[in-house]
């Protein structure tokens, strides 16, 4: 049974001079999985957190179901039946798991007590239902972000929403965790819950949803059946352009003396026997599952854990990795997987970030208004970051802007080797283009580039070989060249018949 739904209403948004969503109106049917789709910066978790009454519209109106929805906080948008799942939210991580599904709304007993037994009892059902492997005791703390985000989807049923929203609810699962949460969002739909998500990736819109709304500089596009659009309709919709095409493969790497060079590089419980080169002007991807130990071997190159065996040359000059000062002065730099946490400062302008590590290195106490604010607004400009001024604080810029920040000001250092986790998460494909030649452009001038991505395409279009890492092993290096996504993900999953 399908009803009227959710109804966008010429809803608006401006934060200062930036128009973040402008005119919109679309709906929703009653029951559907609906994606919001558009390039970094489009306007979807501004949409989105309008919805679910973090932010409040300047004009316009949401109905759900005919009546209009004017939610002045979270709690009240859950009370209206809104329920939002964010991508690395651990609401009160120091409160247990059944105290984060009833947070604000405790379920009590006469003389407003407690009741701790029916608030187990009923959080026990839904850790069921949602296969969540963990008690209602257990500290918020001690999950997974995949669990954390189930946590959430049973603090919406809780309040027994009718809307569920996700925010690039995947961007740091696993595959099968992917899986588990869509298997879960669909049993939901078959309950009569609508679903609204956003995501970069396309197949997994494809996978979740019917109806696929298109945003573009904060404007409605138009809204597309998934049954009778293409992948590039959709894309062709979110740039306004044609796609952009994808980039051609590099020359395989030059001969000399390599700019990394890893010998039996292990750390205990983590990864073991690790060993290889890489030339200046190449790009080595490596992949593997989450878990195969791929980010924590980069955190420990950079000299941010401690190796238990092994050996590391940069250039030809040995290093003991014991410091990141250490690793940034042999020439590395890293940039990290959380770049929301590690990567930025959220207290200095855009202008400082993007300056912040040429300025440390260059030894300049105070980062001089000069020749680093030209650096600061090429750099902003070559990666097309999309902010009013360069003066606001990372905070105003959509998180694919953010992850643009993080990567230029590292560029900025010119590394001798660049080691890059997850680049282009949560980055759209107009970005992930621009990263993409950016990488190009700084291997071709002599960087080495380690590049950890989950991102299968991503690592053949852009390594020149790629290391397949499982359970902390190294599996092969083959070609990027000519190597199948299969072959990759054969070495990535399982034991292949020795040759
Ligand atoms: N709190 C804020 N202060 C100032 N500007 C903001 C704020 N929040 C969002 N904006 C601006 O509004 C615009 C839309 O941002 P929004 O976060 O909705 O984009 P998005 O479509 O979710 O992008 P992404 O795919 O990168 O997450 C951007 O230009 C952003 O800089
Ligand atoms: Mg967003």
């Amino acid at each position: 049974m399908t009803g009227i739904g959710l109804e966008f209403q010429d809803v608006s948004r401006s934060f200062g001079a930036v128009r973040a969503l402008s005119g919109v109106s679309f709906s929703v049917a009653s029951g559907d999985a609906h994606a919001v789709v558009g390039e970094n910066g489009a306007g979807k978790s501004t949409l989105l957190k309008i919805l679910a009454g973090i932010v409040r519209p300047d004009r316009g109106a949401i109905r759900l179901d005919g009546a209009v929805l004017d939610s002045a906080s979270p709690r009240e948008a859950l009370e209206h039946g809104i329920g939002m799942v964010y991508q690395e939210m651990l609401a009160f991580p120091n409160l247990t798991v059944s105290g984060n599904i009833f947070a604000g709304r405790e379920m009590t007993r006469s003389f407003g007590r407690l009741d701790e037994p029916a608030m187990r009892a009923r959080t026990r059902e839904l850790l069921e239902r949602l296969h969540v492997p963990a008690t209602p005791d257990t500290p918020m703390e001690l999950l997974s972000t995949a669990h954390a985000q189930l946590i959430q989807v049973a603090r919406a049923l809780a309040f027994e929403c009718r809307v569920l929203v996700l925010d690039e609810p995947t961007t740091s699962l696993t595959d099968a965790e992917v899986d588990h949460l869509f298997t879960v969002v669909t049993a939901l739909r078959r309950t009569g819950v609508t679903v609204l998500f956003v995501s970069h990736r396309l197949p997994e819109v494809y996978r979740l949803c019917d109806r696929i709304t298109v945003l573009r500089d904060g404007r409605y596009v138009d809204t597309f059946e998934r049954a009778t659009t293409s992948a590039d309709d959709i894309v062709r919709a979110m740039v306004g352009r044609e796609p952009p095409a994808r980039s051609a493969r590099a020359v395989p790497a030059a001969v000399g003396t390599p700019a990394l060079t890893v010998r039996g590089l292990s750390r205990a419980d983590v990864f073991h026997d690790v060993s290889f080169e890489v030339a200046r002007g190449e790009v080595l991807g490596i992949f593997g599952l989450v878990g195969s130990g791929r980010t924590e071997l980069l955190e420990s190159l950079f000299g941010l854990e401690p190796l238990s065996a092994g050996s590391i040359m940069t250039n030809g000059r040995p290093m003991t990795a014991t410091s990141a000062a250490e690793a940034v002065s042999a020439g590395l730099a890293l940039v990290p997987e959380e770049r929301q946490r590690q990567g930025l400062c959220f207290n200095l302008p855009i202008r400082d970030n993007l300056v912040l590590p040429t300025a440390a290195t260059s030894g300049t106490q105070v980062i001089r208004r000069g020749a680093e604010q030209l650096a600061a607004q090429a750099q902003s400009d070559a990666l097309a970051i999309r902010t009013p001024n360069l003066d606001v604080t990372p905070d105003a810029l959509s998180g694919g802007n953010q992850q643009k920040i993080v990567i230029g000001k590292w560029l900025a250092t010119k590394p001798s080797v660049l080691l890059l986790d997850e680049p282009t998460k949560g980055v759209d494909v107009g970005a992930k283009f621009e990263i993409h030649n950016l990488i190009r452009r700084e291997a071709d001038r002599g960087m080495a580039c380690v590049m950890v991505s989950s991102d299968l395409p991503e690592v053949l279009a852009l390594a020149d070989r790629v290391l397949v890492m499982r359970e902390g092993h190294v599996r092969g290096i083959v070609p990027g060249a000519g190597a199948t996504e299969e072959q990759v993900m054969q070495l990535a999953t399982h034991e292949v018949a020795a040759s």
